[in-house]
């Protein structure tokens, strides 16, 4: 696969695949992809966060376990699974988001106590799957990685994106900004 095909089959899921899956939230996959890219726009957050804002969940529909239900009693690892695809065209600052942003979601629980109240039911439920709060020693590996403010970032982001209703972008509209962080490695 090249660089025009790779932003041709994500479009593809989003269009085909994300367009009728709701996860258990309020919101089409799409919706939520798309929402949790305006927000991370809306902050001024530069091109490669953006993008990871925008393909965070991709791995719903590349993951070998199937996109998340309410149903599931085992982590789908729809994170690996994103990231695993995005790999080979996208920059690390893209990838590594998209691989973190579960942990991050484990960490933030860890570290602010009122974090887990604002998670959708959804998200509380695929918590306790993903193996819930990050430990001590877990908090503080997550801590050296590279890329793990930013996919902070992203999850806060991600969190916020599944408002129901609200207008979205569609995802030619972000084609020229993948188009660049993909050409600029
Ligand atoms: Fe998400």
């Amino acid at each position: 696969m090249d660089r025009e095909n790779i932003i041709g089959l994500l479009a593809d899921i989003f269009e085909r695949r994300g367009a009728e899956s709701y996860l258990g939230e309020a919101v089409t996959v799409a919706e939520h992809m798309l929402q949790t890219a305006a927000l991370a726009q809306a902050e001024g957050a530069p091109d490669a966060l953006i993008a990871a804002a925008l393909l965070h969940d991709i791995g719903q529909f590349t993951s070998e376990f199937g996109p998340y239900s309410p149903d599931d009693s085992g982590d789908n690892r729809h994170d690996e699974a994103g990231a695993k695809v995005l790999e080979g065209f996208f920059p690390r600052a893209v990838t590594e988001c998209v691989r973190l942003h579960v942990a991050a979601k484990r960490y933030l629980c860890a570290t602010d106590p009122t974090y887990h109240d604002t998670l959708s039911p959804p998200s509380q439920h695929s918590l306790a799957l993903q193996g819930g709060p990050l430990t001590d020693a877990e908090i503080a590996r997550f801590r050296e990685l590279e890329f793990h403010r930013e996919a902070v970032r992203v999850r806060l982001w991600d969190d916020r994106g599944k408002a129901a209703g609200a207008s979205t972008m569609v995802f030619d509209d972000f084609r020229p900004l993948l188009q660049r962080v993909i050409e600029q490695g």
